[in-house]
């Protein structure tokens, strides 16, 4: 790798962000770095930081931005991230992308485009893995129901994956996250991809544009 591939991920709720980060951390083998999984593993072993924001995660809401800052401070200086990083849902709210921009510059944002139509069926469909892998019960069914393709473990719903709680994110998104397209805009490095498709059409994209910018 010639320059370095520093990106961050976009997109609303279910756009498909981290389905998409599998794949360039194949292609790339740059380590994805989401705020959501980390929590959740918080969440998991009970520490404390993760009984408070499962009681924001739970209601849809962010949890506090000096929390989620200083969790991606610790783990962007980590040495797996000098050559790049995938960031999977976080900056996502403007403090966030400022207090991002005193530690690191981003090369490129990846901004997933869909119509906010699909997104409550994409979120209340999904499927996870303990072990990141992500399925759908239409649109990316696992070959055994309920079991991961991966690794055989049982598959489980996210608690913040119900009806209600997907229209709080969504208008989350809207109020604090979507504003940072046009933050990123004026340093011109925002490429939208259109997210109404299928999933290997969208990584064709997306690994093809990724592979112009490492040069
Ligand atoms: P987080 O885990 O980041 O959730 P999110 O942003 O709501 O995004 P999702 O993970 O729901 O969607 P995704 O885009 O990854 O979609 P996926 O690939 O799974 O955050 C959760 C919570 O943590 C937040 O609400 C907040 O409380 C807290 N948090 C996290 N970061 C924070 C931060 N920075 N600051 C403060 N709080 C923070 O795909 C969705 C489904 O669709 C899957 O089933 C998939 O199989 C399917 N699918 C994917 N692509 C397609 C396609 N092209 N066609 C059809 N189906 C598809
Ligand atoms: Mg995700
Ligand atoms: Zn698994």
């Amino acid at each position: 790798m010639n320059r370095t591939m520093k990106i961050a991920l976009f997109g609303p709720p279910g756009a498909g962000k981290g389905t998409q980060a599998k794949y360039i951390v194949e292609k790339f083998n740059i380590p994805q770095i989401s705020t959501g999984d980390l929590l959740r593993a918080q969440v998991r072993e009970g520490t404390p930081l993760g009984k408070m924001a499962k009681e924001f995660m739970d209601k849809g809401a962010l949890v506090p931005n000096e929390v989620v800052i200083e969790m991606m401070k610790e783990r962007i200086s980590d040495g797996d991230c000098s050559k790049g990083f995938i960031l999977d849902g976080f900056p996502r709210a403007l403090s966030q992308a400022e207090a991002l921009s005193g530690i690191v510059k981003l090369d490129a944002v990846v901004n997933i485009v869909v119509d906010e139509s699909a997104l409550v069926r994409r979120i209340t469909g999904r499927r996870m893995c303990k072990c990141g892998g992500t399925f759908h019960v239409d649109f990316n069914p696992p070959k055994q129901t309920d079991i991961c393709d991966q690794c055989g473990a049982s598959l489980y719903q996210r608690d913040d994956d119900k009806e209600e709680t997907v229209l709080s994110r969504l208008e989350v998104y809207r109020s604090q996250t979507e504003p940072l397209v046009e933050y990123y805009g004026k340093e011109d490095i925002v490429h939208d991809f259109d997210g109404n498709r299928q999933i290997d059409q969208i990584s064709s994209d997306i690994l093809g544009f990724l592979s112009k910018l490492e040069g």
